[in-house]
């Protein structure tokens, strides 16, 4: 078991560690009524957190931007304490997930006088992507992407990806990839790339898309082995005609998509650049756990 015996999880809520059996939430919590807040979630491999320096700049980038204010920094020694309380060393995969909002005060819109954070971090073992879908890979649809236009903001309003990924589970597949007027930006919680005459291209980190950690190691790892990398604008026309499509985010790393609606992507098996990129990515991983 990856919990306390007998006490349950243990999660760290209003400066506190509580069980999460008796963790409670104000209905007057901004992040309830106004989704004025945001996240972050990071995987721990073995008790080792990977890329939390990212993890927590990029948390506190949003905070800055949000003008919560928050010091993102004092969260690194509860992830590891988090581990330890839930006896998560020994696991194989566990996630972290962080979540701050501009806290607790009578419903109005303009921000409150005087209101702490919420701060709430939580640690729980999951299963990862399972061998098939690294492997074998994922079918997707595509959907129009109706996002707010700060998406580069980890913000808690995740209305519109949750429309979309029940989109793709209605349409009995796991993954959806979003366009605005035709130009590809993301998935509903992941980011996505594809393989256009041996170049590896993803959207631009602008507005448009969440930057996120595992994007950001796939290219650096790519750059270091000479794949040739575009971050540029890209179209649904290029991704029908892609000879690769993968996908990467912290809970899954990066993993291939082999179909897109309902269409084979390239001979629909995962391709030798995604293989690869997997490849770094894992020694990313492994490296990470031996700092
Ligand atoms: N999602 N794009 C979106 C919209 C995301 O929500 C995520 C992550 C990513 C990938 O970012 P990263 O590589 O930093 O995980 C891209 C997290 C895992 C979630 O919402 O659970």
């Amino acid at each position: 078991m990856s919990v306390m015996s007998g006490c349950g999880p243990i999660l760290y809520l209003g400066g506190e560690f509580v069980p999460a059996a008796t963790a409670t939430v104000s209905v007057d919590d901004r992040g309830f009524q106004f989704a004025d807040g945001c996240y972050e979630v990071t995987l721990v491999v073995e008790g080792c957190c990977i890329a939390l320096d990212r993890h927590l700049a990029r948390l506190q980038r949003t905070l800055d931007t949000l003008r919560i204010e928050f010091d993102a920094a004092t969260l690194a020694p509860i992830h590891h304490d988090l581990i330890e309380r839930n006896e998560l060393a020994d696991v194989a995969l566990a996630s972290i997930y962080v979540q701050i909002t501009r806290g607790v005060a009578p419903r109005a819109h303009a921000f409150p006088v005087g209101a702490a954070p919420t701060v709430l971090v939580r640690a729980q073992e999951i299963a990862g992507p399972s061998r098939s879908m690294i492997e074998q890979g994922s079918r997707a649809i595509t959907a129009v992407d109706i996002r707010w236009g700060r998406v580069d903001l980890k913000t808690t309003g995740l209305l519109p990806n949750v429309l979309a990924q029940q989109a793709a589970h209605e349409a009995g597949v796991d993954d959806v990839i979003l366009h605005r007027d035709g130009v590809v930006t993301e998935g509903s919680h992941t980011n996505v790339f594809a393989v256009i005459d041996g170049v590896v291209v993803t959207a631009p980190a602008d507005h448009r898309i969440l930057p996120g950690v595992v994007r950001a190691v796939v290219i650096e790892s790519a750059v270091a082995a000479g794949i040739a990398i575009d971050e540029r604008e890209w179209t649904l026309d290029e991704l029908s005609a892609a000879d690769e499509v993968f996908m990467t985010s912290t809970t899954a790393g990066a993993r291939p998509i082999v179909e897109v609606d309902g269409r084979p992507v390239g001979d629909g098996h995962r391709g030798p650049v995604t293989t690869r990129l997997q490849q770094l990515y894992a020694a990313f991983v492994a490296a990470e756990r031996t700092r």
